[in-house]
């Protein structure tokens, strides 16, 4: 049994048997987390990109825990300059563990790391497709709706697919629908909205959309897949 908790914003983490995976821990700073970034205990961290909000903790947890963030080129080598343990992979590439595999998949995003007023460039965002324990988890990252969702609908079989919803920066909610009927996904879970009022969004709307594939959690909130 895999389960998937959901921190607020776009901090998410799956603990299947093995693996204690934390994805864009964005903790500290985040108006929806109901843990503190110091509380958390994860073995693997993956980062989509650059982005605070998305970045956050990562650093911090992998110095603390000494978990391994997974993340682009770019971000791993940033990680790795500032002390954390880190991974560097990119889009396409994917790596088998004893409980499963990690792949990077396309993002329509930017990436940078802002940081003393500089804007640090942070590679290509990615999207992850997280097979753990015989489940497969589509983790889309910010992004905006693409067609080769469909392709990863038809390579990957997805029992979850995560989805941003908020618009303004990714997908609202049409687009997020759409989403999920290219990724033929059985359960949807929407994220990346109501952090911010930029963001606000009904996810009971988007639950409408997608009927009873979809999954509302609240910060703090599980589910089991
Ligand atoms: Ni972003
Ligand atoms: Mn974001």
């Amino acid at each position: 049994m895999v389960k998937v908790k959901f921190h607020g914003h776009a901090a998410i983490e799956i603990k299947g048997t093995g693996e204690d995976i934390l994805i864009d821990p964005f903790i500290t700073g985040n108006p929806q987390a109901t843990v503190k970034a110091e509380e958390l205990e994860p073995t693997m961290i993956l980062v989509s990109h650059g982005h605070g909000d998305h970045l956050g903790d990562a650093v911090s947890i992998s110095k603390r825990t000494g978990a391994t963030v997974h993340t682009n080129f770019e971000i791993a080598n940033y990680i790795g300059k500032k002390g954390g343990n880190a991974h560097p992979m990119h889009i396409g590439g994917g790596m088998n563990f004893s409980w499963g595999r990690v792949q990077l998949t396309n993002a329509l995003h930017g990436s940078t790391i802002d940081e003393d007023g500089e804007s640090i460039p942070a590679g290509n965002p990615v999207g992850f497709i997280v097979n753990i324990d015989g489940k497969t988890i589509y983790f889309a990252g910010d992004t905006g709706l693409f067609g080769d969702m469909e392709l990863l609908g038809k390579r990957f079989d997805i029992d979850l697919a995560i989805l941003p919803i908020g618009d303004n920066f990714t997908m609202g909610i049409d687009d997020a629908a759409y989403a999920a009927d290219l990724l033929k996904a059985k359960k949807v879970l929407p994220i990346h909205y109501n952090t911010f009022p930029v963001i606000e969004q009904d996810p009971e709307e988007f639950a409408e959309k997608v009927g009873e594939r979809a999954v509302i959690l609240k910060p703090g909130e599980e589910m089991e897949i």
